[in-house]
């Protein structure tokens, strides 16, 4: 990648409340506040700069991950 096309890509990234990492065999980390919204229209409003969220179905605390997707060996890709 070239110097230009690197600070323009970090300048337009310091411009970003929220960041989303899409974990390898596990949650998404979400860095910065949200406002997360589920199948049934209720609202968590975050607090904490860092949160996972469930991409494996198998959390009791959806939508956030409580570690089961290591229970059910999830494979993302
Ligand atoms: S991704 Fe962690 S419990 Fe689903």
């Amino acid at each position: 990648m070239n110097i230009g096309l690197r600070q323009a890509i970090s300048r337009k990234e310091q411009k970003l409340e929220s960041r989303i990492f899409c974990l390898k065999n596990g949650p998404v980390r979400v860095y910065g506040a949200v406002d997360i919204e589920d199948a049934n229209g209720r609202h968590t409003i975050t607090t904490s700069m860092v949160h996972e969220l469930c991409r494996c179905g198998a959390s009791r605390v959806a939508p956030f991950c409580d570690g089961s997707h290591e229970n059910i060996s999830f494979v993302s890709e």
